[in-house]
């Protein structure tokens, strides 16, 4: 089963709100409740077309950058077709810029483009696409992210299967001596993160998990020492 498996773990686990769970009149409010806590800002820009849900475009990411201009912006982009939206988004001032294998026919030329325009690049994929569609891009890529849900909207249940697409991720990075992230998005909190965090992924968003909880800064502080613990646990055997 796949939560049982416990990969070997080289790289900090990075915590990423979306804000797509904030409150949206008050983003920047949201975000500074988090008192530093986080380490990316995830942006989730659905097109109401790839996704049955509309978001938001370029200017919330040139305002986030505006006001934190030292985070990483983590920009998950489900719009069709995604060429349409690499340079407003570049120019915008993305840190990670991710598409899905699923919107684009070019996504090796797509890949090459973001890394070309400065940005990191990301690909993503929906929860029934076999990770094997991605395999020969991941040379291209800085993060592959695994939806655990199926996108267009927070506060879904996590998809158990999912699991697996990181676990093979993660041994074909080590024995390619390949060098991107495992980010896993959708269904996420407390009560599943050491499950997500043993199947090998690096970077962990969550939307309700943190932003619909009574204190969201505490409940990041909570799930780090959760993920000490671990690791103390870890090294002793
Ligand atoms: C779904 C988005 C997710 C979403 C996660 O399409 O990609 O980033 O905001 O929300 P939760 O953590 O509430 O499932
Ligand atoms: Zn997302």
């Amino acid at each position: 089963m796949a939560g049982q498996i416990q990969m070997k773990r080289t790289r900090p686990i990075l915590i990423a709100p979306s804000i797509l769970a904030a409150d949206p009149l008050g983003i920047e409010n949201s975000i500074d409740r988090l008192e530093n806590e986080f380490d990316w800002i995830h942006v989730d820009v659905m097109d109401g077309h790839f996704v049955p849900n509309l978001s938001y475009g370029p200017s919330i990411v040139s305002a986030l950058r505006k006001r934190y201009s030292r985070e990483i912006l983590d920009v998950h982009l489900m719009v069709e077709p995604p060429e349409d939206f690499i340079t407003p988004f570049v120019k915008a001032g993305s840190s990670f810029l991710t598409v899905h294998v699923e919107a684009t026919h070019h996504l090796d030329g797509l890949l090459r483009k973001i890394r070309e325009s400065g940005c990191r690049a990301g690909v993503s994929l929906n929860p029934s696409s076999p990770v094997e569609l991605i395999r020969p891009v991941l040379p291209l890529v800085d993060l592959v992210l695994v939806m655990s849900v199926n996108p267009g909207f927070g506060g879904q249940e996590f998809i158990p299967y999912t699991l697996d697409k990181a676990i093979r991720l993660c041994q074909w990075r080590e024995a390619e001596d390949l060098d991107f992230l495992i980010e896993m998005d959708g269904g996420i909190g407390s009560d599943n993160l050491m499950q997500i965090v043993s199947s090998g992924t690096d970077v962990i968003v969550m939307g309700n998990g943190i932003f619909s909880t009574p204190d969201p800064a505490g409940t990041i502080r909570n799930m780090r020492l959760m993920l000490k613990e671990e690791g103390s646990h870890e090294r002793q055997n």
